[in-house]
């Protein structure tokens, strides 16, 4: 389509030439709107336009025909031979419909980051689950992936931590459930600062204490540090999901300083009310919402911090991407950071820079992109809250997950041991909470439902590993009656004689699409409603279509199809942390 578009017009930009699916199959397989736009800002007929990129539309090996359709759509069908010789290099193992990236980039994600002395709740879940699938997703595609937790380990919190853990410490509680026990400390001390002043005090120069490296307070804080790890890990184990990097806040530190220095020094940050800040009066939307960088008692912030971190990103990493998942309530947060950090590179384009040395070597390319997300609800619309009102630790979540997959399973399979019913309430339980937590549009805030989510029906996790599932027992049971062979024959003709088979292949063939597009836009959304569809032709072909009791060439190539199918649908689930199981 581009070169066709490139012997008609010469001069037009090429990226804009794209070809999409048909949003309705009933016009064609494919859809390109290109030519409407290209034409429009010519001055020229858009379909005459599309007749003639028509006439130099070399793609007989490809389409069956390819029509002008509406005010200048082009609209592409597939032929029969070109989808079946796709199928043939998959089922040769030469792809499984994606290929990866001619252009890798180096992707640094910044996810999750739980706060230490806190439990992880069910807020870190989103941004746990969906940094993890982009992380996977970016992978998958050939690019090179810094996964990096940038744990809150600093801030005022600590002063009150070290006046509860030296005055008011529970050693047995601590033992039973750390994160509890210090949980305890943290409201006790801060409900006490609220009406006396002199506890307050008493917090704030622990705090100052720590900050100038008193090794008592340092001992404690890198226990605390320490207790909470254990606990993160424990749900990232869980989870199935890992980090290259945990570089928490007070990994910053030492740098904070030489930084804030340096922004004075160049005009970007100025005094205000004994405060250091950067003012974006260039910037309508951040014109009264200056960054502060420097507080007017000397402390640094969290801004201060994600500043020394991004020179940290770049100078070790050389990304051309940074990707920072957390709710939307973060948003001011990112654009004042992003902000700040545009006029840095902008003024250290000529002068020698300190902190930020290696900016100046690649001044535009880089992408920084905040991931938000919405709020996860109760059934009431409020924020998902126990029953008595706290919120939910994410790791009692993941057990109830876990306990309700185990009665369905039990009630369906009673006679299946013990630890294979725990294993399949595992897989089942983990993969209906992610699922449910990637399907929504991130952005929307969504309805935590237990039964809609672990539903056998609709669009849920449990559907799908079923559907795989039953992919896996057609396998099985051709083995029993003797119809497979162990050694595998010669790849199948694939002659896709019925719609629902060719429906099902043609869904196969735009993998790759929608992994690309999840990448580009951070929505692994697009992913999960892929394979819903992809199961749901799955269904309608396998109900439509014998494929043991077929004839012997056919069963071959349904058989390859049904594997091909497997193969994307487990590949599809991988990407979103998801596992999938034998029999369920
Ligand atoms: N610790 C923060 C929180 O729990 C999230 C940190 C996100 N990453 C960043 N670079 N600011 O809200």
């Amino acid at each position: 389509m581009q070169q066709a578009v490139l012997s008609v017009l010469p001069e037009a930009d090429l990226s804009s030439v794209l070809v999409r699916p048909c949003p309705d199959p009933k016009f064609g397989d494919y859809q390109s709107a290109a030519l409407m736009a290209l034409a429009k800002a010519r001055k020229l007929n858009p379909r005459q336009l599309a007749a003639s990129v028509l006439a130099k539309l070399q793609v007989e090996a490809w389409c069956e025909k390819v029509e002008i359709a509406g005010p200048g759509f082009l609209n592409f069908h597939l032929s029969r031979p070109a989808v079946a010789k796709t199928l043939q290099a998959a089922a040769r193992g030469e792809h499984l419909f994606f290929a990866k990236t001619g252009r890798p980039r180096t992707v640094v994600i910044d996810f999750s980051s739980p706060n230490v002395a806190k439990p992880m709740h069910v807020g870190h879940i989103r941004s746990t689950i969906l940094g993890d699938s982009l992380a996977r997703t970016l992978r998958l595609l050939g690019h090179r992936v810094i996964t990096d937790n940038h744990i809150g380990d600093w801030g005022t919190q600590f002063g009150m931590l070290l006046v509860g853990w030296k005055r008011e410490l529970d050693p047995a509680g601590l033992k039973v459930d750390p994160i509890a026990e210090m949980e305890r400390l943290y409201k006790k001390i801060s409900a006490e600062c609220k009406d006396h002043p002199a506890t307050l005090e008493f917090a704030r120069q622990e705090l100052v204490k720590l900050q100038r490296g008193d090794a008592e307070n340092l001992g404690i804080w890198h226990e605390m540090i320490a207790l909470s790890q254990v606990q993160f890990d424990a749900i990232y184990a869980r989870l199935g999901v890992k980090f290259d990097y945990t570089l928490g806040e007070s990994f910053y530190n030492p740098r904070l300083p030489a930084l804030v220095q340096e922004l004075a020094d160049k005009g970007i940050a100025r005094e205000s009310e004994g405060a250091l800040a950067v003012f974006f009066d260039d910037l309508p939307q951040l014109k009264d919402s200056p960054a502060l960088i420097r507080k007017s008692d000397g402390g640094f912030n969290y801004t201060t911090t994600d500043l020394a971190t991004l020179a940290h990103r770049l100078e070790t990493w050389q990304p051309e991407e940074i990707v920072y998942v957390t709710d939307g309530r973060q948003q001011l947060h990112f654009q004042q950071l992003f902000a700040v950090f545009r006029k840095w590179q902008s003024a250290i384009g000529n002068t020698d820079s300190v902190a930020c040395s290696r900016l100046r070597s690649r001044p535009s390319a880089i992408i920084l992109a905040h991931v938000w997300f919405g709020s996860i609800l109760g059934e009431d619309g409020k924020p998902f809250k126990t029953r008595s009102g706290e919120t939910v630790r994410l790791a009692d979540l993941l057990d109830e997950a876990e306990e309700r997959a185990l009665k369905a399973v039990t009630e369906k399979n009673p006679e299946l041991p013990d630890s294979q019913r725990r294993e399949i309430a595992r897989v089942v339980g983990l993969g209906a909470v992610k699922y449910a937590d990637l399907l929504p549009n991130r952005q929307s805030d969504y309805v935590f439902n237990w039964d809609k989510m672990l539903a056998l029906n609709g669009n849920t996790a449990p559907y799908l590993q079923y559907a795989y599932t039953r992919i896996q027992s057609i396998f099985r049971k051709g083995q029993e009656a003797g119809l497979i062979s162990a050694t595998p024959s010669s790849v199948p003709v694939f002659p896709l004689t019925s719609p629902e088979e060719l429906t099902l292949a043609k869904q196969l063939l735009n993998f790759a699409l929608v992994l690309e597009a999840a990448a580009e836009e951070y929505r692994p959304n697009y992913i999960c409603n892929y394979l819903y569809d992809l199961a749901g032709h799955f269904t309608r072909f396998y109900e439509a279509c014998p494929v043991l009791k077929a004839g012997a060439a056919e069963r071959a190539s349904r058989l390859a199809l049904c594997d091909l199918a497997g193969r994307v649908l487990k590949q599809g689930l991988d990407v979103l942390g998801i596992e999938t199981l034998e029999r369920m």
